[in-house]
């Protein structure tokens, strides 16, 4: 997994009937079993198959498996949930399998029945998992334009210099253009792009724009979860331009817009 894997990803919504080699089922199964995040949030995963476990989505053509997790709630789970399912996506591009993350247009109860969803847990998201089919189904190709899916808001836009008032030039970055542009292409719930990340020295300071509406009891905070797909790639980039760092939460207290809330911070350590 590295930052040409985040490059190559695009949701695939539009499968052919080629099933997945079991060696490829095999390393998969056995990833999602030792799949961890920075967050310390533990994340549990499930295969399941359309036509066993009576799960589908009405926006997905011709996939016969599906991978649905879920996590306990506690702090901060979303942004484990978002960098751990996100790697797995990443680990099923780099075998040349095709993803989309599904959070809304699915069947969710048949989804939480089949995964066993408590009480006290959620599943924000699943996916299906095959081989991408050689045409977008009409739907699809509708989905990805309302959605505007081939495009991303300006870098300027997402990215600062040390608070708010200060947009980050692409000119400016450095040797972290790789990682901020795996941010910017990063998957979002109906690419809304939430992730706003403030350059602050040796720190990388994320923050959640958040869209009204978005926060939902079955789902949790989507948005968070996007930030922990933002996380994710962020940290495989940084990793990948000689760099390395953790994420520690130590809000550094700057005045943020409206509806902007601080979520963590990578350190460079070297
Ligand atoms: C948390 C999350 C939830 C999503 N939920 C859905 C969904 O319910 N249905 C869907 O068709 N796509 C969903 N998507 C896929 C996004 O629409 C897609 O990532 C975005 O349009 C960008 O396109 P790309 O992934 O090809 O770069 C979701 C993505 C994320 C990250």
């Amino acid at each position: 997994m590295d930052s040409s894997t985040i490059k190559a990803r695009k949701s695939v919504r539009t499968f052919n009937d080629r099933p997945i080699p079991d060696e490829l089922m095999a390393k998969l199964e056995d990833f999602t079993k030792h799949d961890t995040n920075p967050f310390g949030v533990p994340i549990t995963f499930k295969f399941l198959d359309r036509k066993r476990d009576g799960v589908s989505s009405p926006v997905i053509v011709g996939a016969n498996t599906y991978v649905a997790a879920k996590y306990h709630r506690q702090e901060d789970a979303e942004l484990g949930f978002g960098y751990s399912f996100e790697r797995f996506v990443l680990l099923a591009t780099s075998l040349g399998l095709g993803t989309v993350w599904l959070a809304a247009t699915i069947d969710r109860k048949a989804f939480e029945r089949a995964l066993g969803v408590g009480a006290d847990e959620v599943m924000p998201a699943v996916t299906p998992l095959g081989y991408a089919a050689d045409k977008r189904s009409v739907c699809e190709t509708l989905m990805r334009k309302n959605m505007r899916s081939d495009e991303r808001a300006p870098f300027e836009s997402l990215f600062f210099r040390g608070d708010f008032d200060h947009p980050l030039g692409e000119g400016e970055a450095g040797g972290l253009l790789e990682p901020l542009q795996t941010v910017r292409w990063s998957p979002s719930a109906t690419n809304k792009q939430p992730w706003r990340l403030v350059l602050d020295g040796e720190k990388v300071h994320f923050y959640e724009h958040k869209t009204k509406g978005y926060a939902r009891e079955s789902t949790g905070d989507i948005q968070k979860v996007d930030m922990g797909i933002a996380a994710c790639h962020f940290q495989i980039a940084v990793q990948d331009a000689g760099f390395e760092g953790t994420f520690v939460k130590s809000d550094p207290g700057i005045a943020a817009p409206e509806a902007t809330d601080y979520v963590t911070t990578f350190v460079i350590s070297n």
